[in-house]
């Protein structure tokens, strides 16, 4: 369990040089430069995703949030023309009869119609480009949530180097795959803006928390408030924070290592991305879970409950290791460096 984890194992650290942490941001970008997605032009998109009559089709996810891979996934969501909602819907008969549709598509192969999941897609491979699909009905919070994912993004460019080297950081230590009853990357990108909040000074604002005018504006999609702040060419009239954190890199990604394996409480708090005030894990009756990674416009869901005992203590232990490497200074890069990056 994470918090059995808490303090006992970790190592104290020798002490950080400049030269040091200026390595470390190096480290960092580049890992970003070399394999980060700038975001997907329509062209490509067009490629694998074909017209079936009556479908809007848009792209969410890395693709269109800033944190992409050259080789992420394209998230797509459906809907269906006249129909603004899923109320009614067979999503089952909908999802299966997409997939017949593909199939019938000569450069898609691998598809894969999943409907037990919460919410149900299609999965593809488009051979191509050679990348992989997954369509989902109505998801419109992603929609949502993408947006205001990008927007954290804009803010900030240690923001976007810093969420990217957390998914390769996951991904390398096979900490990131929620179908195999990990975390999602979804769910790393909001451990780090969360981080992000928490400092002093924050990196960034809560957007969610901002608005102008007397009353914070709600705006309801499925039932969930998904306001937050937009305006960000005026961000710095109305966050007193703005610029104040002048810290490199290499400084805020150890900080995160730090924060999530020495101060952060995982068995009272929840990372929470739409409120600087902390929220308690017993507050949302998520007590029993390891780790509660709450979503920031559906406030029912914890990103963190499918995990095991297990997959939490493996995860801890990832970050617990990490705090040990990348809080050891090395001089310089090590002569192989630029080829081990291509490995990103
Ligand atoms: N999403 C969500 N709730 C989840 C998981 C994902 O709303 N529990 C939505 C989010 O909009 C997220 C998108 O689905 O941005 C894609 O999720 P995921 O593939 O985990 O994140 P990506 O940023 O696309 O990462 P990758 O590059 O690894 O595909
Ligand atoms: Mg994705």
């Amino acid at each position: 369990c994470p918090e059995d984890f808490k303090r006992m194992e970790l190592e104290p650290l020798p002490l950080m040089t400049l030269d040091f942490l200026q390595i470390l941001s190096e480290v960092c970008e580049q890992c970003y430069l070399k394999g980060s997605l700038y975001e997907r032009n329509n062209k490509l998109f067009q490629k694998c995703v074909f017209f079936l009559t009556g479908a809007k089709l848009v792209l969410f996810g890395s693709s269109k949030n800033g944190f992409g891979f050259k080789q992420s996934d394209l998230d797509i969501c459906m809907t269906l023309e006249g129909q603004d909602t899923a109320e009614g819907l067979d999503s089952m008969a909908v999802i299966e009869s997409l997939a017949k549709a593909l199939r019938k598509h000569h450069s898609l192969r691998n598809i894969l119609p999943i409907t037990t999941a919460k919410v149900p897609i299609v999965k593809f491979y488009h051979t191509k480009t050679g990348l992989e699909g997954d369509i989902s009905l109505y998801n419109t919070l992603a929609l949502h949530n993408t947006q205001l994912l990008a927007s954290y993004a804009a803010i900030d460019a240690r923001v976007k180097i810093l969420c990217y080297v957390m998914k390769v950081f996951a991904k390398v230590c096979d900490i990131g795959d929620a179908s195999r009853g990990s975390l999602s990357s979804y769910a790393y990108t909001l451990m780090v803006l969360y981080f992000l909040q928490q400092r002093s000074p924050p990196v960034i604002p809560v957007l969610q928390e901002m608005y102008v005018g007397e009353k914070k504006p709600v705006v309801l999609v499925d039932g969930w408030d998904v306001h937050f702040f937009s305006d960000l060419k005026n961000l710095h009239k109305y966050w007193p924070g703005y610029k104040k954190n002048k810290e490199s890199v290499g400084q805020l990604w150890f900080g995160l290592l730090q924060f999530y394996t020495e101060t952060f409480d995982f068995k009272e708090t929840v990372v929470c991305i739409r409120r600087i005030e902390p929220l308690t894990t017993f507050k949302k009756q998520w007590t029993s879970k390891h780790l509660a990674i709450e979503d920031p416009f559906d406030l029912s869901h914890n990103l963190g409950a499918g995990l095991s005992r297990r997959m939490a203590s493996f995860i801890m232990k990832a970050f617990i290791n990490a705090r040990r490497v990348f809080g050891a200074p090395v001089r310089d890069f090590p002569p192989e460096y630029p080829n081990k990056m291509e490995y990103f």
